[in-house]
């Protein structure tokens, strides 16, 4: 009922030269990619180029982070108009890294949500422990808060939009990945939380699991009935290892090749 779904967060890397071959190395990868949603997310300046790269194939295109207002005086900031008129249809938000670097709380996150929303992006929203918080037992408090604030806004009929990133802090970047396990039941205590808060549309909303994927380990996260697909940072900054990723999750395969 839900399609599957791989994101690649390409981070602050790829000049535009580096990002049109990067995009089009996945590109023709995964030309006949069926059973997954694919999105790729550059940085703000590749996605024109990306996008031209990418037209006419299934990939589709994401940013990093957005504004929550339309337009104003904030130097230095995007907004969701901005993204919507580069051909994006995802944006990513709320990611650890903008949380711990650069201070983003969830009240921010909780405006970035309605505004993607509002200017019709699907917002991957990004939530997860750090690892004093896991080690102090509270992964669940600090999840069940994140989501919770982040879609206090989010009216029950635009709630099947969402996409929600399960990413433990510690696993982001580190090469220690969580195991299947425990993102199957953070993503199982996600979709009973999600179903209290937006009855049926919780059904709908599509659950990655982030941290440290590569091809080797995406094969435990997909096997999770909860678990609808990745975040892939490192991973997807290799053409080839992001195509065997979303091989395994459309497949629920890893053992193939595109
Ligand atoms: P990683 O990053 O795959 O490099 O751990 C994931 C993310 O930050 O979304």
């Amino acid at each position: 009922m839900r399609t599957r779904l791989v994101a690649g967060n390409w981070k602050m890397h790829t000049t535009v030269r580096e990002a049109h071959d990067l995009a089009a190395g996945v590109r023709d990868r995964l030309a006949a990619a069926d059973g997954a949603d694919v999105v790729v997310c550059p940085p703000f300046t590749a996605l024109a180029e990306v996008g031209r790269t990418l037209a006419g194939s299934p990939i589709e295109l994401g940013a990093q982070d957005v504004h929550w207002e339309s337009h104003g005086a904030f130097t230095g900031e995007i907004s969701a108009p901005m993204l919507w008129d580069l051909g994006c249809t995802y944006v990513i938000v709320g990611h650890s890294e903008r949380r711990h670097l650069l201070g983003e709380d969830d009240e921010t996150v909780r405006r970035k949500v309605a505004a993607a929303l509002a200017h019709e992006l699907i917002p991957i929203l990004c939530v997860g422990e750090s690892l004093e918080e896991r080690d102090g037992g509270r992964t669940e408090r600090v999840v069940q808060t994140q989501v919770r604030i982040a879609t206090l806004d989010v009216p029950p009929d635009q709630a099947g939009q969402l996409v929600i990133a399960y990413e433990p802090v510690w696993a982001i970047g580190t090469g220690r990945p969580a195991t299947g396990a425990e993102a199957g039941r953070v993503a199982g205590l996600l979709r009973g939380w999600l179903r209290e808060w937006f009855g049926e549309a919780a059904e709908a909303i599509r659950i990655l699991y982030g941290g440290s994927v590569t091809p080797e380990t995406i094969g435990e996260f997909a096997a999770q009935p909860e678990v609808d697909g990745a975040l892939v940072g490192g991973a997807s900054l290799d053409a080839d290892a992001f195509a065997r990723i979303v091989w395994a999750v459309a497949t629920k395969d890893s053992s193939g090749a595109p």
